[in-house]
């Protein structure tokens, strides 16, 4: 059983087809109308397409191309009459799962979307396991198809093969961890462990004794021995997130550690081999904080052997809209019910948008979308204002509740934006207020972490 979309310029067809189809148990959607038919496969995403060969305004091959471009398993049936035979042999040669010659039987017409979709579970299945194989990371997991993408993709799959530490930079949101976890297991290494350390989340004593470990009774509540992470993930990769933020005591440290393939544990008098890659990531400016003097430049050198730097997503406007199939995929229920797809005007709307918390900022606004919608695709309304009338992007941070009531905006607007300065303010009070320890900035404003990195993450507060 499946969805599928029936295209022919001949509208009695449209009756006959869908009641046999439907009989058989399908779904059926029709359509007379290219252009109405491109905007269906955005907004439906049927399981199959038969569409004609021949129609006035647009060629049958050119809606097959769209129709696999929007998704590459989906298989394509063309009807075409007696005359046109050859050409249908050229459109399975060139992609087609298969032809009817008009007139067909009830039969020729089930049977072919049967086999049709048989053969798309296939090509389903057939992915899903090969995405098993090549473990939960892989390149297929980063979805791009812009020459940017391409280029870091192709880049990082040479560097994940040798030992190289490698640096990659962008900004919040653009992938960095995905990336890293990418070049792990990519790399002669993924047998070993992937373990991520976030610098900027643990105060300077907490992330030393975690990346070094301790000796019994190195400080108060020591009171037993305990390896650190670089010690523990022998044989695998370290991914030190945010290393920006890594204080100078610890610098020196980690630059010892790298330097000489041995680290002392907090306490600790003797030397202990260890075998990692070290795989570093950062939002900020590392060069500027080298030449400020705030990061160590011999540090620096090493962790940089060579650098991944991630485009932002406003800079690569061609990757949004395949981000957001794939996102909406992730997120709909099993549930037929759900919405499939999009309305046009939908990914024009994400299209026109700066994305200032990039991918991650695109992934939750297309969770939230999928929570709300109640229509079969996902429409400019399921978004939330920022996207409806986006603001231009040279709009200052926000760092205080404005004075003005903004009258210049609707009621709805001005409150949308008196509460994202708001919370804004609040984040950065009360982090500042725990001298920027998120744990306990979390606990005392009651959200639990994930949700107040993610609101941190959203107002781009490091
Ligand atoms: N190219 C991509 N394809 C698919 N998913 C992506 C892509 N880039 C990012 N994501 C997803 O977006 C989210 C954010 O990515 P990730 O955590 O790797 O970003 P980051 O650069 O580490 O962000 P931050 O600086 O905020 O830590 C993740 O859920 C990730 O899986
Ligand atoms: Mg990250």
């Amino acid at each position: 059983m499946g969805r599928i979309l029936l295209l022919d310029d001949e509208p009695d067809m449209h009756e006959n087809c869908r009641r046999i189809l439907v009989r058989a148990g399908h779904e059926c959607l029709v359509s007379s109308n290219p252009s109405e038919a491109i905007a269906t496969l955005e907004s439906a995403m049927p399981d199959l397409l038969i569409t004609d060969l021949r129609m006035p305004s647009i060629d049958g091959l050119e809606i097959m191309r769209r129709a696999q471009e929007l998704d590459p398993a989906r298989p394509v049936i063309m009807l075409t009459a007696f005359a046109t035979i050859e050409s249908a042999v050229a459109a399975v040669k060139a992609g087609a799962f298969d032809f009817l010659a008009k007139p067909f039987t009830m039969d020729q017409l089930t049977l072919a979307a049967e086999r049709a979709l048989a053969q798309r579970s296939l090509i389903i299945e057939n992915r899903n396991l090969r995405e098993q194989l090549n473990g939960v990371f892989g390149f297929e997991k980063i979805i791009g198809s812009s020459p940017a993408v391409q280029r870091v993709i192709d880049f990082v799959r040479k560097a994940a093969r040798s030992e190289a530490n490698i640096l990659i930079l962008g900004e919040s949101g653009t992938g960095k961890e995905l990336i890293a976890r990418a070049i792990h297991a990519n790399s002669p290494r993924a047998p070993g462990a992937f373990v991520p350390v976030d610098c900027a989340a643990l105060p300077e004593n907490l992330l030393e004794s975690e990346l070094f470990g301790h000796e019994r009774g190195a400080f108060t509540g020591a009171f037993a021995p305990k390896p650190g992470l670089l010690e523990t993930a022998a044989g695998g990769t370290v991914f030190l997130d945010e290393i920006g933020e890594m204080p100078a005591s610890l610098q020196v440290k980690l630059l010892r550690a790298i330097q000489e393939r041995e680290i002392r544990r907090v306490g600790g008098t003797h030397q202990v081999r260890i075998d990692v890659r070290i795989l570093s990531a950062t939002n900020r400016d590392l060069r500027s904080l080298v030449h400020s003097g705030k990061f160590r430049d011999d540090l620096f050198y090493r962790l940089d052997v060579i650098d991944v730097v991630l485009p932002p997503l406003r800079e690569r406007k061609s990757d949004i809209a395949l981000l957001a199939r794939h996102f909406l995929q992730q997120f709909r229920g099993a549930d037929s019910a759900t919405p499939r797809g999009f309305e046009p005007e939908a990914i024009a709307a994400l299209e026109s948008y700066h994305w200032p918390g990039n991918v991650r900022e695109l992934q939750n606004v297309i969770e939230r979308a999928c929570a709300l919608a109640d229509g079969p695709a996902l429409s400019v309304r399921d978004f939330p204002d920022k996207i409806r009338s986006p603001k231009p992007p040279e709009d200052p941070e926000p760092s205080c509740v404005s004075q003005s009531a903004g009258t210049e905006l609707s009621f709805k607007q001005a409150k949308a934006k008196w509460i994202e300065e708001l919370e804004d303010r609040y984040l950065r009070d009360i982090l500042s207020r725990f001298r920027g320890n998120v744990s306990q900035a979390a606990r005392a404003a009651k959200i639990d972490r994930t949700t107040f990195h993610r609101l941190l993450n959203k107002h781009r507060i490091r």
